[in-house]
């Protein structure tokens, strides 16, 4: 044996010299093998060595005591630098050889794959045997082992030959079955290579039950005469696996005998001391010697020879011949063998198929096709449905990124706007909202309630969230030069907080003329009620009122004076700036917006002022100073008092007033009807003295509105006594 490998012969087949066995493995002995790996399964007794020289000793195969069963010892001998395993106790006459073993299986089929000697006989040219070797081999002792005759074939080489194999029991002859060929050629030219159909060479399936691989060859002088064929001078016998050996004219001449092994498949089954009648039937009582030991396993009677095999039963893989041996196979992983068309899902024991989702097969999935559910109709209407919708979302996608973009852009722009109306300074302020233009057009309703015109542009009412009222106007338009008083002057507005001054509670900025949302004033200005609005009657109005509006105007004027950095000034008292809320209480509105005078910029230099209002000195000058919104405020007490605007009479309202008091030393003439009650006349004379100080021509003159407010709020109280005490 050990000649073989060390003396490689030119006619041998690449293939029987491959040292990886595993090349030359049908599939299905490929996909043992990796269910093997795959699994952790347990091949060998415990203890045991689990292989020799790369070759796995699956139990019942063993090397060393206690480690096979009787018939199954494997050894493991050392070929100087390679261990081989070999059939133990194999001994051929007179040869002191081994039987190698390539590969042990148990399963799917119980196998053994070895190589066994090649039979040979050769003559002289007289035909005279010069030589032979019958090829037996010793190896199935135990006779667990039987030559595959579904694995292997016979060959026979030759030129005039006719070689057999015998085996099986009973029958006409002493075996059962006889199985051989005859071969001849004429002439050195005649085998052809590859070809072994009875010229050199012939081959045959063998029958079932070879127990040994023993030749039967003729060597007569007569038919089967080998004299005067020195081309042709040896006989050759063999059995080899199937699809191994291919015939070469050469091999006629040159085979050497002896070393030339050829590789086969044993089959091997469980039959103690070769007995004859072991069967499954018999042996699965038995439970010491029983083979079969693993759960999950069961027992098959051999198919060649007596005897039974083990195997898994089905969903199981492993080694049936050791206890836990068979393990669940994961048959999702080998679609090959556990087909499924759908889904595979991997059960204890076995594998479970189903069409996925939406997908039906006619049959079993593992077997048949799963398809859709849905007829081709359907899978048209649901295609254009998906499509369509697709389509839809696609452009809603688009427009929504343009949507997007633009928004981003008019943000930016928003922004930009923002900056440039103060925002980065406005927004830090706690006591003033910043609204978003789309809020204001909310609260505004979209300008739907015009309330009037202020000095910059339109006023709307509109309703905050909360349902307060609030009125929205226009301030100045912000550039960069004003940008600075603007920003002051709104700051100043919010923090002003007076009963009598209007609220400034928002602003929005994001748009080109910021807009200014301040507290609404439900009786309008008193303008409107002096004189009514847009034509409407006249409503009453008591002394009581007037007064109460006069000194909570004064008040609120006087607060906005006591405003120390910056100082602030109206500069545009008037009746049209005083608002009245719904208990007529007055709101002191439209300050400030460039009418107040920053410390040290003590000139205004815009005027805004209405000139009957204007204090002449203010007038000449142009210096604007508290003692102008004193002035202003004393004209607004004489239209409280008469009711008359300040165009009245020649004079206008001031001149023909004063002209009156001067000459009646009253200015009965001259008051409202409606409050000129006889003993009225001397609090409403009073009120006229205090305008016209208010009106004096020179500053210093004229009170501070304080003392306005105080006064006023004096003549109220002695008036209400008086009243009180009649
Ligand atoms: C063949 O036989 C003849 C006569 O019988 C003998 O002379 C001759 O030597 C033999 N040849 C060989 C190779 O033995
Ligand atoms: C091998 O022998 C068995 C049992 O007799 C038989 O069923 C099978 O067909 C044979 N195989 C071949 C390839 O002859
Ligand atoms: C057999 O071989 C001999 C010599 O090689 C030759 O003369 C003869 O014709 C051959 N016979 C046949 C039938 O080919
Ligand atoms: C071999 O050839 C020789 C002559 O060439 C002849 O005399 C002899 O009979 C032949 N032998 C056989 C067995 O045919
Ligand atoms: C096999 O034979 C031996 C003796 O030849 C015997 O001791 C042994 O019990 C036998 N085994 C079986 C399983 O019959
Ligand atoms: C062992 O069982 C498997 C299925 O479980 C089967 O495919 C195989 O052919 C069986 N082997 C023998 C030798 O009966
Ligand atoms: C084999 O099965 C039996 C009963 O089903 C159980 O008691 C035993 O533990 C199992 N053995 C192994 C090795 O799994």
């Amino acid at each position: 044996m050990q000649a073989a490998t060390d003396h490689p012969v030119e006619i041998k087949p690449k293939s029987w010299t491959m040292s990886t066995p595993s090349l030359l493995l049908p599939p299905v002995l490929l996909l043992a093998a990796t269910v093997a790996m795959a699994e952790s399964v347990i091949n060998v007794k415990p203890g045991c060595q689990e292989s020799c020289g790369g070759v796995a000793i699956p139990y019942p195969f063993g090397i060393g005591p206690g480690c096979f069963r009787p018939g199954f010892e494997i050894n493991c001998v050392s070929t100087g630098i390679a261990s081989m395993p070999v059939l133990a106790g194999a001994t051929s006459s007179g040869q002191d050889d081994a039987v190698e073993v390539l590969e042990l299986f148990v399963a799917p089929r119980p196998e053994a794959r070895v190589r066994l000697p090649v039979a040979w006989q050769c003559f002289d040219a007289n035909g005279t045997l010069t030589g032979d070797s019958s090829g037996d081999f010793n190896f199935n002792r135990e006779g667990v082992y039987r030559i595959s005759n579904t694995s292997n074939e016979l060959y026979v080489l030759g030129c005039n030959s006719l070689i057999y194999t015998r085996g099986g029991e009973g029958g006409r002859f002493p075996y059962a079955y006889y199985a051989g060929c005859t071969t001849y050629a004429n002439s050195s030219t005649d085998p052809q290579d590859g070809v072994c159909a009875g010229i050199g060479c012939c081959h045959v399936d063998i029958p079932p039950g070879l127990t040994d691989n023993l030749m039967h060859m003729f060597s007569d002088r007569g038919t089967w005469s080998h004299a005067n064929q020195s081309f042709c001078p040896c006989d050759y016998a063999f059995i080899v696996e199937k699809g191994l050996y291919t015939f070469r004219a050469s091999h006629l001449r040159s085979m050497p005998r002896i070393t030339q092994t050829m590789p086969l498949v044993l089959d091997w089954a469980i039959r103690d001391n070769g007995s004859a009648s072991m069967s499954c039937a018999a042996e699965a009582k038995k439970t010491t010697s029983y083979a079969c030991v693993s759960n999950h396993s069961k027992c098959v009677d051999s198919t060649n020879g007596p005897g039974y095999i083990c195997n898994c039963t089905q969903g199981y893989g492993g080694n049936p011949y050791v206890i836990g041996g068979c393990t669940n196979i994961d048959e999702c992983a080998f679609p090959e063998k556990f087909p499924c068309h759908g889904v595979c899902k991997d059960t204890v024991g076995f594998y479970e198929c189903r069409c996925p989702w939406g997908y039906e097969s006619t049959g079993d999935p593992k077997e048949n096709q799963c398809n859709p559910k849905l007829s081709r109709s359907a899978k048209i209407a649901i295609g254009v449905i998906v499509g369509t919708f697709g389509l839809i979302v696609v452009l809603l996608l688009t427009w929504l990124m343009f949507k997007h973009i633009e928004l981003k852009a008019k943000n930016r722009e928003l922004e930009e706007i923002e900056r440039k109306n103060g925002g980065e300074r406005l927004r830090n302020m706690k006591s003033l909202k910043i609204f978003t233009e789309q809020e204001i057009q909310k609260i505004t309703d979209n300008n739907s309630k015009y309330l009037g015109k202020g000095s910059f542009g339109k006023v709307y009412k509109g309703t905050l969230p909360d349902t307060t009222k609030v009125a929205v106007k226009a301030s100045i338009e912000v550039t960069e030069h004003t940008l600075d008083n603007f920003v002051k002057e709104v700051e100043i507005q919010s923090n002003m907080i007076h009963m009598n001054i209007l609220k400034l509670l928002g602003c929005c900025l994001e748009v080109n003329v910021p807009l200014l949302v301040y507290e609404y004033a439900a009786n309008g200005s008193l303008e409107d009620i002096l004189y009514g609005k847009h034509g409407q009657p006249l409503q009453p109005l008591k002394l009581n009122s007037r007064l109460d509006i006069a000194i909570r105007s004064a008040e609120g004027l006087a607060y906005m004076h006591s405003y120390i950095q910056p100082t602030i000034q109206h500069g545009d008292v008037k009746p049209g700036n005083i608002l009245l809320d719904s208990k007529l209480v007055p709101k002191i509105s439209d300050f400030g917006l460039s009418k107040f005078l920053t410390t040290g910029k003590q000139y205004a230099t815009v005027v805004v002022g209405c000139l009957g209002y204007m204090d002449p000195v203010f007038k000449h000058t142009g210096r604007l100073t508290e003692k102008s919104d004193v002035y202003s405020f004393g004209v607004v007490l004489l239209e409280l008092i008469c009711r008359k605007r300040i165009t009245y009479g020649e004079n206008g309202l001031i001149m023909e007033f004063k002209r009156a008091f001067d000459e009646e030393k009253s200015g009965r003439a001259m008051f409202d009807n409606e409050i000129a009650k006889e003993e009225d006349i001397p609090v409403l004379d009073e009120i006229g003295t205090l305008a016209i100080k208010c009106l004096k021509e020179r500053c210093e003159e004229r009170p501070h509105m304080a003392s306005v407010a105080r006064q006023l709020a004096t003549l109220k109280e002695t008036w209400e006594q008086r009243f009180l005490s009649m």
